[in-house]
């Protein structure tokens, strides 16, 4: 067993510290929000995420799990930090570092006994060194300590099984032993890991969240392309994915990509190449598509209804950025949601968890029970985000209810051909039919 302190009660903190916690390991969670750890030791979750109640429950109860607003009591006796807290995007797209700087000083001030400190939050290239900086410069006396960088590839909503069963593990820093005393924290989770220097590691996220991002802006390009030309996207992807140097993930066209991490961290790579005198045009692109993708969805409503919204009431099925998470942060949904209220629509709209999140950005669009409440009396429906439950509608239910029995599928749930068969008017995205998506 050993003991660590994880600074940050959000996704990334919690999951970790959670996790390794129940690896058997002792986790000390500190944040400043007083709220959140409030809520933790009343036993309550600030977020959503499967089974990450469970796992804090049945470790706090083990007392494996501690929660604390105050560093000094979550630090002492630890031999790790992880560092977890939020890297907002900045005004031009650069990766804001406050939080970073913020705990890498309280720590520099608490420490008392020699430490190995990590950083699992997405900064930018050059961090862990100027991470190594702060410490130094802010320890009342100098105390040893390591800055090892562990990016963090979890995907929220799958954030439990992707930290058990990791593709990989990067571990980088300018101290071998350091970054090999972390890897022997991971030895059970039995991933490749990949020991680097700091900067490397700090950019394989980067690389990795970009390369994702442009698979999605890659294959949405497609499908407008698939559109014009009479293509089924779907397919084409299928076929595709078949090839072992493609292979079939990450494929999926739809309205964009969204989420606290891809569009931030592309964002933050363009920066960094533009503010070093290059310019990245793949990038650039990579996020001009997905602007373009989710634009696609409201101008596909405004033909469907005869060339505008305006006072037309339309149904959004799905608010959250991807399904399985109640986080909206950058949700693809929202922006097509916010159009439509500009252009004069009303919004009715359901999501099974995002709700609360959603109306809190957008209190202008009107919650509703369930799809067939917000299907009700519709001009259209518009299915957002890929939901389980919305998989099997009763379509002949909704159909009946609608005002205009109009779907506009952007997520690529449903068979087209059987929509048409009820009687709907049906658009997806990259399916191409008769001219039509
Ligand atoms: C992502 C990375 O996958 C993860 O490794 C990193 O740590 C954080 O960022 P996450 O943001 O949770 O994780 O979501 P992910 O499942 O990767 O999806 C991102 C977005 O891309 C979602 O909006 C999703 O709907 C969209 N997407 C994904 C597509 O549009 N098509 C696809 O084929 C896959």
């Amino acid at each position: 067993m050993r003991k660590l302190c994880v600074v940050g009660s959000g996704y990334v903190g919690l999951v970790t510290g959670a996790c390794f916690a129940d690896l058997g390991n002792e986790v000390s969670l500190v944040d400043i929000d007083e709220r959140k750890i409030e809520m933790l030791l009343a036993g309550n979750m600030p977020i959503y995420e499967p089974g990450l109640a469970e796992l804090v429950q049945r470790n706090s109860a083990a007392q494996r799990m501690h929660f604390s607003t105050c560093y000094a009591e979550a630090l002492e006796n630890a031999e790790f930090v992880f560092i977890c807290v939020g890297t907002p995007s900045g005004v031009d797209g650069e990766a804001d570092l406050q939080y970073v700087r913020a705990a890498a000083q309280t720590i520099a001030e608490t420490m008392r006994h020699p430490l190995i400190v990590i950083n699992k939050s997405t900064v930018p290239v050059g961090t862990g060194d100027w991470t190594r900086e702060i410490i130094t410069s802010k320890q009342p006396q100098p105390i040893d300590f390591s800055v090892v960088s562990c990016p963090e590839f979890l995907r929220e909503g799958s954030a439990i099984a992707d930290f058990l069963q990791p593709d990989r593990t990067v571990l980088g820093s300018t101290d071998r032993a350091a970054a090999e005393s972390v890897a022997e924290l991971y030895t059970p989770v039995n991933a490749p890991v990949v020991i680097t220097d700091l900067r490397t590691a700090e950019m394989i996220k980067y690389a990795s969240n970009a390369f994702l991002a442009t698979r999605i802006s890659f294959i949405n390009e497609i499908s407008i392309i698939c559109e014009q030309l009479g293509a089924d996207v779907t397919e084409v992807a299928r076929g595709m994915g078949f090839d072992k140097r493609i292979g079939p993930h990450f494929l999926e066209a739809g309205i964009g990509f969204g989420g606290s991490c891809f569009p931030k961290d592309v964002k933050a790579l363009a920066n960094m190449a533009q503010t070093h005198g290059m310019h990245p045009q793949l990038l650039n692109a990579v996020m001009e598509i997905n602007a373009f993708q989710r634009r696609q969805i409201t101008l596909k409503a405004r033909e469907m209804l005869g060339g505008s919204v305006n006072g037309r009431t339309l149904a959004i099925l799905g608010l959250a950025f991807k399904q399985n998470t109640d986080d909206t942060r950058e949700s693809p949904s929202l922006t097509v949601a916010r159009s439509l209220l500009n252009q004069g629509a009303l919004v009715k709209a359901y999501d099974p968890v995002a709700m609360e999140n959603a109306s809190r950005d957008l209190p202008g669009i009107q919650l509703c029970q369930s799809p067939y409440d917000a299907a009700d009396g519709s001009d259209a429906l518009l299915v957002l985000t890929p939901w389980n439950e919305f998989k099997h509608l009763d379509m002949r239910r909704i159909h009946s209810s609608m005002a205009q029995a109009i779907v506009i599928d952007g997520r690529n749930m449903y068979n087209p051909a059987e929509l048409r068969k009820l009687g709907f008017a049906y658009r997806g995205v990259g399916r191409g039919y008769n001219g039509e998506g």
